[in-house]
Formats: structure tokens, sequence, C-alpha cells
């Protein structure tokens, strides 16, 4: 496309006055991107019109569209290519860069979040363990341009508010010194996803043969394997484990046991050949429940709103910087009101055909879980907010409307959908 021919250029003859210097490539791929800036130039459906009637296009880096819905390649440069992807669906995905450059909303917006990774222990090149802290989450609007430096010191998640969004990503092909590209596993993980060991990646397929089978020796055998696994392999097993026995009913496919007690098994044996540090493996999976609970509900909802309030409640697990995004959004009211106002919303939303009593699947939300939910919001303790609801209801409050009131500060905050919010998480264990 010509615009991108252009804009390429323009950075091919900018770079090449540094010396192509790695460090410089962001700042001018950024500044490129805000002086020919793509969404005030080019329709994102522009680009599909051009694919579609191309006879020729530019050499191609995602073929198989594993990055994007789809990704397409607009510039091919000796160092540095063009890429437009398209997102039909927002994911969590919390990485690092093996490259450099920049990037460019042309179509929708995005909750982006930056992290920091500190490390404890580095297993082998592929795999380390550590503890994730949010260090800022912010609103990308069309048209805002970011920078992408390689390696740590750029770990982010863009998640995709719109539905499709599609951004511009100026980038070199490959940064040698910041390698490998880990992906990020909250809290404790980070794994590089493109480092593939033949053995291993036959040896997990084999064991999804033999849970999905299932064959009668299936725990003996993957148990026999947890007992010699590294760490690494330990989490892929357990992590295969704990997905299938969550999805089956193991008493009738694997004996008497129930899969959880199975489960359990597989995870002393884990835990008997590394130690502690299997127990930092439940968290991480705890966070990929929660994550896909929240997910699965946002994908029953259809208003922007609301679906903007569960994105939050998917990449923001913090109660101030959630209420800064909603009053970043919708500036003219209080942040507390407007949730508050979308939570009675969400709670006379039902399924059709879901036996759940609204779309997010709270069993009682009824006026004093809603009273506790706001304090919670406001910051409140638990003393303070049953004191507030007893200086609201005067005589009406009994001693059972208090107990109700601890126990629902309880379920809330550790409630899948708002424990994030309202947690503390602990440290990386001792
Ligand atoms: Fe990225």
């Amino acid at each position: 496309m010509k615009f991108f021919t252009e804009l390429g250029s323009l950075i091919e003859r900018r770079w090449r006055e540094c010396n192509y210097s790695e460090e410089a490539f962001p700042r001018l791929a950024e500044q490129a991107l805000q002086e020919m800036p793509p969404h005030k130039n080019v329709d994102a459906w522009d680009t599909i019109r051009w694919l579609l009637t191309a006879t020729d296009i530019p050499q191609q880096q995602d073929v198989p569209g594993k990055f994007g819905n789809p990704p397409i390649t607009l510039y091919s440069g000796p160092r540095f290519h063009i890429d437009i992807y398209f997102w039909l669906d927002g994911t969590t995905s919390i990485h690092q860069h093996a490259f450099c450059g920049a990037f460019h909303v042309l179509m929708g917006s995005s909750i982006h979040s930056h992290y920091s990774f500190h490390p404890q222990q580095f297993l082998n090149e592929h795999f380390a363990v550590g503890e994730m802290v949010l260090e800022k989450v912010e609103l990308l609007e069309q048209g805002q341009t970011q920078r992408i430096s390689p390696g740590k010191a750029y770990i982010h998640s863009l998640f995709h508010l719109d539905r499709p969004s599609a951004t511009i990503c100026v980038r070199t092909y490959h940064t040698t010194t910041e390698s490998p590209q880990y992906n990020y596993l909250k809290p404790y993980f980070a794994n590089d996803p493109f480092y593939q060991d033949v053995l291993t990646t036959k040896q997990l397929q084999s064991v999804s043969l033999l849970l999905r089978m299932p064959h009668p020796q299936a725990v003996e055998m993957l148990d026999d394997l947890l007992s010699r696994a590294d760490f690494q392999m330990t989490f892929n097993l357990l992590d295969m484990a704990w997905g299938h026995f969550n999805h089956n009913t193991l008493e009738n496919t694997f004996g008497l046991a129930t899969g959880k007690e199975q489960y359990q098994r597989l995870f002393e044996t884990a835990r008997r050949r590394h130690g502690q540090l299997v127990d930092l493996i439940p968290p991480v999976f705890e966070e990929v429940r929660r994550q896909n609970n929240v997910i699965h509900r946002r994908g029953q909802i259809t208003s922007p709103e609301h679906r903007f309030f569960l994105a939050l409640l998917l990449n923001v697990p913090d109660r101030q910087r959630m209420l800064d995004m909603v009053r970043q959004k919708f500036p003219a009211s209080d942040p507390v009101d407007t949730v508050m106002e979308w939570m009675e919303e969400l709670a006379l939303t039902k399924v059709w055909g879901s036996s759940e009593p609204n779309v997010l699947g709270i069993a009682d939300c009824d006026d004093d879980y809603l009273f506790v939910l706001r304090c919670l919001l406001e910051g409140k303790s638990k003393a303070e907010t049953s004191q507030l609801y007893a200086t609201e209801l005067g005589e009406e409050f009994t001693t059972t409307l208090s107990e109700k009131v601890a126990e629902l500060y309880q379920s809330i905050t550790t409630s899948s959908l708002f424990s994030s919010l309202f947690s503390q998480r602990n440290a990386l264990a001792a």
C-alpha cells in the first residue's frame, strides 16, 4: 500500500542516518507514526480492500496468522517491517519482545497494562520464577502511539475493547541481545513459548492421549512421569491434568477416586520432587480460572459499558486503578456510582437457557450485597461497612444482618469475580 511504502521509506532513510542503531529505532518509529499518523491517512478496511484486490504483496512475516485475526505485513524492508494486526477478541497475554519499534492504534481502543517481573530463580534460559508487579494501566484510544523497547524493560498486555480493533506495528525482525521473548503467567512465571524440546512435546502429546481416551493406567503413568520430571515439565503436566480433571468427572472414567483426589495425588508427587516451588503453581492456575470465568461472562454481555466493566475486572487487579479507568472513560459521573449502576443492571440480566440467577452468576445480589460491594469499592473495612449499615438501617439492623454483612464482605473479597480487586496477594513464598 502506497501510504505504508512511504512510511517505511521515511523510517528506512532516517534509521540509516543513525547507522541502524537498535537503540534509536523505537524513537524513530514513534516519531514517524506521529508525523504520518495512520489513523488520519488510512481506514483499517482499506488494507483489507487492498489485499483482496492485490496480485503481489510484501513478504508476509506471519503466514499462519498466529498473532492477529489476521496479521498482514504492509511493508517489508531489509531491517524492519510494518504490520497491521486485526483483533476480534481481547487477549490477556502478558509478554515482552525480542524486537523493538512502535505501535499505533488504528481502530478501536485498548486497556494497556505495564508490568515488571522480579525474578527469584532462572530454572533455565526458558523458564523463570519470580513475582509480577502491575506498574501502570492506561486506556489507549485510536491514534495513540507507543514505543516498544526490547526485553524486560517493556512487559505489557494489550486487551482490545472493540471488535475488531486494529493496530499498526513498526518493528525490527529480531533484536538478538534481548532473547528469549518471554510470556508471563501471573503471578509467578516467565515462560519462553517459542522454545520446543521435541521429547517433552511428544511426551505431553502422549499424556493428552492417555487422559482423553481415558486409558485405565493414565494416572499411574502420569504419576510416574511426574516423579522424574523437571519443573517446567511438571508445570505443563499439572496444567494438563488440572484442565482435564476440571472438565471431566473422573468417577466415570478413572474408577472410584474423584478427579480432585486424582489431581491431588499427582500434585503431591510433584511436591515430593520439587518441594515448595510446586506451591507457586496453584495461584497461576487460579488466575487462569478467574480469567476464563470473566471472559466467559463477558462473552454473554452485549452492552459496551458492561463489556468495558468486565474487561476492567479481567485486566485491572486493583480497586483504585479500576476506578481511575472508569473515571477516565466516563468523567461525568462518580466512578463508584457508575460501577454500582452497572452492577444493578447486570444483577437483573439473565442469560437465556442458563440456570444461573444472573449473567454474573451471583446468587443473592440483593440490596445487602450491593451495599457491601459499594463499601468495598469505597475502600471501607469490614468494621466500617458494618457500622455504616447499622447507621443507615437504625433499629432495623439486627444481629443476623450484622452477620450477613460480615459474610458478604468475606465472600465478595474472595469471589472469583472480585477477589483481584480487593485482596492483597501475598508475595512470593518465603
Ligand atoms: Fe506486545
